[in-house]
């Protein structure tokens, strides 16, 4: 039968409004007229070589798709190029079935918005949600069907270069931020031209890598697995998440690409996930140099038994899978599981219906760089900045007349950051220098580097101090390359690379009465303990995007108030590493009246406490809390606990305040964090006024993961709202 027949015939039975939820009817009536070798075809996914992400690449086999055997490409993008291969597909093959396009938009598509580790800093889950949407739209618009977004990974060690493409080290707002891309990715219907497919990646513990190096074993208990882990993968499952992306890591002794308790037990059985899960680049093949797998055989075998629906870059299902079922160490039935979940995700964004709707060369040059997209990265630029120090209150600075000075106050290209997808690294980023000179409207206003980043050639300084004595006040721009975040990114110092601390603190001595503002852009949290001496305020701007340079300069002239507050802590140096707020309490905790003796828990040299702790982050407007009261009662016939604090902004600036709620089980059947988030919110204060915030939580609130059961136990906890993650829980509950 020729496909285009057979398609008008599978769509004409049932209306296409009807069909959006329910597609079984279509799915099976396809699949009984595929050979096998069309439904391995659907398993397997090749890269269209337009972008590298992975060790190796092959171009786009046009055999390949005329046969059927390639179901979906990674790394293809443009309308012209995806509607020419999708016509290869549709127009070449016997069954005219789509392919299903996927690519990585992290955060932003070809507008750039901060890293994710930035956009989390913005505790903000609408404007997170905003730029999901904004990005699938512009991918959608060049032919994108699928993003390989949102990472939930929770991670704690800065060494790990990926640390910068998750949202933090914390669950809560883990959960939250995995809601929000999900939500934006997808919005209310995934059939239409401009949502795409998310992918929650990476299944599972890939953020726990063994001393932050990338793609190291990962060990841990079932409950911290459980506790902490998957949450963000079971919060971004229940808000709709279509797909799934399994990681690189050992994990517990199993590669997590053929891992049965994690794919199987967890999350098809328990969870009763119907999506696609796809294997990370190449990770099936990598089970092999794991010692998990003799061959790629084998390893085929072990990753399709433990339904992971489809092989990225491995050439392993299209190599085995036939040899597999034949030899009845595979059953056709699983084969046709994952086909139905692949071929599913097809028909419900519409590929079937019109396989060339997302290829759209008039859309692609409407939607890119659209005012309204730019607007939404100035915006989340604007509150992914956290303010970490304000020394004599420096900023918003009161003089126009100042020094620009380091590596990056001119830059463009690591302004977006790492994994930033089409962004163009020339051209049409605003490095702070533009943002300033605009901002100031001073044309001429020029950035001196003073130094590289990484280098320890420092015959740039002289030029850097004297401008720097010039001027009436200096903000220096210093930070890391975006190259030095993201994948195979690990670094073993988390220091400022090369000398550019050097450069700060020469230009400090020459200068010790002027203003000093240091903004740092960086993919993780780095050790800044000696750099806070040297400067009077500290923004930490991550890599904000595509309108960084705008965003850093309203907030350095108070055009905006900052009010993002860290996602992450910042450690005292990388000795600390991991350091957490969440993290449990020993049987010896350090004894805050004797802190370096009683043979108790602390560092000999250093603070247990971090520089700059999760949660933490300043704003131009003063917040005073008071009046912390709980609340017990019913509604709806569920018990509530409904907490609430008064937050008053006691000065003359209008400005966001993040309030958050922390709790802690002060005795249970396992031993629990010593302060856990369970809500926050961010609110919009005026100058003198006072609001109340309330936060509602139920009993499974409460509750945690022991041995594979969910349990809330009664007893007490303590708790407190506050400004950040510092707090002492001085209140306290009882849950009968
Ligand atoms: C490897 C990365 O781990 C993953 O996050 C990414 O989506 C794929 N490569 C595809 O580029």
């Amino acid at each position: 039968m020729k496909k285009s027949l057979l398609l008008i015939g599978l769509l004409s039975s049932v209306s296409f409004a009807q069909q959006q939820k329910d597609y079984t009817k279509q799915v099976d009536s396809l699949m009984q007229l595929m050979t096998i070798e069309e439904k391995i075809g659907q398993t397997v996914q090749f890269s269209g070589g337009w972008d590298v992400t992975g060790p190796t690449v092959s171009d786009v086999n046009e055999d390949l798709v005329k046969q059927g055997q390639i179901g979906s490409f990674l790394n293809l993008v443009t309308a012209k190029a995806t509607k020419d291969i999708q016509k290869l597909a549709v127009e070449g093959t016997r069954l005219g079935i789509p392919l299903l396009i996927g690519y990585d938009v992290i955060h932003g598509y070809k507008t750039i918005f901060p890293i994710n580790l930035g956009l989390s800093s913005s505790w903000n889950p609408q404007l997170v949600q905003l730029t999901a949407e904004k990005a699938a739209e512009e991918a959608a618009a060049e032919g994108i069907h699928w993003t390989f977004s949102p990472m939930v990974d929770i991670a704690r060690d800065p060494r790990w270069g990926r640390i910068s493409e998750g949202s933090g080290e914390d669950v809560y707002l883990g959960k939250k931020m995995a809601e929000a891309y999900v939500r934006g990715y997808q919005g209310d219907d995934l059939s239409l031209p401009t949502t795409i497919a998310a992918c929650m990646k990476h299944y599972i513990g890939y953020g726990a890598a063994l001393a932050g190096r990338d793609y190291n074993t990962v060990d841990m208990g079932d409950n911290e697995l459980r506790n902490t882990y998957l949450p963000p993968f079971k919060a971004g499952i229940d808000a709709g998440a279509r797909t799934l992306m399994t990681s690189f890591n050992v994990i517990n002794d199993v590669p997590a690409s053929g891992n049965k308790y994690t794919l199987k037990d967890i999350l098809r059985d328990e969870w009763g996930f119907e999506g696609l899960v796809v294997s990370d680049y190449t990770s099936i093949n990598e089970m092999i140099p794991h010692g998990y797998a003799a061959d790629g055989k084998d390893a085929a075998q072990k990753s399709f038994s433990a339904t992971l629906d489809m092989d990225m870059m491995g050439d392993l299902y299209r190599s085995y899978l036939k040899e597999l079922i034949e030899e009845g160490a595979l059953s056709i039935e699983l084969l046709d599981d994952s086909v139905r979940r692949i071929l599913t995700l097809k028909f419900e964004l519409g590929l079937f219906e019109d396989p060339y709707r997302y290829s759209d060369l008039d859309r692609e040059a409407e939607t890119i760089y659209r005012s309204d997209i730019l607007e939404a990265a100035v915006e989340a630029a604007r509150q992914s900045i956290v303010l970490l120090q304000n020394n004599k209150a420096v900023l918003p600075l009161k003089t126009s007349n100042i020094a620009l000075i380091g590596p990056l106050a001119d830059d463009q290209s690591s302004i977006i950051g790492d994994w930033a997808a089409k962004g163009d690294r020339k051209g049409k980023a605003i490095s702070v220098q533009e943002g300033l000179s605009e901002l100031l409207q001073l044309p001429n206003l020029k950035a001196v580097q003073g130094t590289k980043i990484e280098t320890s050639d420092s015959s740039g300084f002289k030029a850097a101090l004297k401008a720097a004595k010039k001027a009436e006040a200096i903000v220096m721009v210093l930070g890391e390359d975006s190259n030095m975040s993201g994948e195979a990114a690990s670094r073993s110092s988390i220091n400022l690379p090369g000398n550019q601390s050097d450069l700060l603190a020469e230009i400090r001595k020459h200068n010790p009465n002027k203003p000093l503002v240091l903004v740092l852009m960086n993919g993780r949290p780095l050790d800044i303990t000696a750099e806070v001496k040297n400067a009077d305020a500290v923004l930490e701007a991550w890599f904000p995007g595509t309108m960084g340079g705008q965003a850093i300069a309203e907030i350095i002239y108070g055009k905006t108030n900052p009010s993002a507050k860290l996602a992450i802590s910042f450690p005292v140096n990388v000795g600390q590493v991991p350091v957490f707020y969440s993290n449990k309490t020993t049987g010896r905790p350090m004894n805050p009246k004797n802190p370096k003796g009683d043979y108790r828990s602390f560092y000999q040299d250093i603070p247990n406490k971090p520089l700059f702790s999760f949660g933490y982050g300043l704003s131009y407007s003063k917040f005073e809390y008071s009046n912390v009261t709980l609340d017990k009662k019913v509604e709806n016939g569920v018990e509530v606990l409904d907490f609430s604090v008064s937050v008053k902004n006691t000065s003359k600036i209008d400005g966001y305040e993040i309030v958050q709620l922390y709790i802690q089980d002060v005795a249970a059947s396992i031993t629990r964090p010593a302060k856990e988030l369970k809500g926050f919110e961010k609110v919009w204060i005026k100058a003198g006024e006072e609001q109340t915030v309330r936060f509602k939580l139920t009993r499974e609130d409460l509750g945690f993961w022991n041995q594979g059961e969910f349990k809330v136990e009664a007893g007490t906890f303590k708790f407190n709202i506050a400004p950040n993650s510092d707090a002492d829980l001085t209140n306290s509950f009882t849950l009968e």
